[in-house]
Parts: structure tokens; sequence; C-alpha cells
């Protein structure tokens, strides 16, 4: 029986838009089984992030995405390794904008940095709701 490639991307993937779709459906593409960590809200605020969705509302909305097989909590910068092995990984996948950056996970599988789309981030989103005057 044919193994299933098993592909891993990790992202806080808050305000879900058309840039985080494309590129689960790319990385789903890659493989026929696609793991999305995501950051926890503790480690978004060492990030410098702050969230709109909590942790709990991002993950009910990936796991409901029929692209997206597991979700599981991205805690801290150095767990990669271990999720790769863990998880017995094949792909890990990444947005081109952290190119070079996750190329130390080379040892334990393929890495592929695929093209962020144009024109549409989170924090975009962000700015532009609150520039919308209420009615
Ligand atoms: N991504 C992408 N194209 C975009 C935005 C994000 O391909 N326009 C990819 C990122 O490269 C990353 C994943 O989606 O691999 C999750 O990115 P995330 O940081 O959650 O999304 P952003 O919209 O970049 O969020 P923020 O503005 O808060 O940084």
């Amino acid at each position: 029986m044919k193994k299933v490639t098993k592909v891993l991307t990790y992202g806080t993937f808050d305000v879900l838009h058309r840039g985080h779709i494309r590129l689960l459906q790319r990385a789903k593409a890659l493989g026929g089984h696609l793991t999305v960590a995501i950051s926890t809200d503790d480690f978004n605020l060492i990030k410098g992030k702050k969230s709109v969705f909590p942790y709990a509302e991002r993950k009910l909305i990936l796991e409901n995405m029929r692209l997206v097989d597991k979700v599981i909590p991205e805690k801290h910068w150095d767990q990669k390794i271990s999720d790769v092995k863990k998880y017995k990984i094949d792909i890990f996948v990444m947005g081109d904008d952290w190119r070079g950056k996750f190329d130390f996970l080379k040892p334990y599988c393929k890495v592929v940095y695929l093209k962020r789309t144009t024109g549409i981030s989170t924090t975009q989103i962000k700015r532009r709701m609150a520039a919308i005057k209420q009615l």
C-alpha cells in the first residue's frame, strides 16, 4: 500500500483569509495529509502578536476545513524538530517570508517555501477594519 505523504506547516492563522487558504491548498497538494501547528495565545505574546480569535477558536475553524487533517499547538520556537519526528512528517512547508529560516529541518524532512499571496495579511485586515467608520 502506498504511504501517505505527511505535510506540516506553522502559523497563527488569525482572521482566516485567501492568503491562508492558498497556502493550505498548496501545502495539502504536496501530500495527502496536512497538519497545521497554530500558535497558542501565550506563544503569540512571546512573538509580540495579539490575535483577534483565541487559540481555541482558530483551532475550531481549521479543524473544520476539509484541507486540514490535524491541528496541533505551537507553544515555543524549539518544537519543530520534535514535531517532525513525532508526527513522522515528510514535508515541512512555510510561506517564503520565512525562506531559509527553517533549513535546519532538512536532515529530518523536505523543506518547502511557498510564495506568499500578495496584497493580503491579517495585519492588513485588522487595519482595514479599524478604518471602517461605524454607520
Ligand atoms: N501567508 C501567505 N500569504 C499571505 C499571508 C500569509 O502565504 N498573504 C502564509 C504565511 O507565509 C504563513 C501562513 O500563511 O506560512 C500563516 O501566516 P500568518 O502569519 O498566520 O498570516 P499573516 O496574514 O501573515 O498574519 P500577520 O499579518 O498577523 O503576520
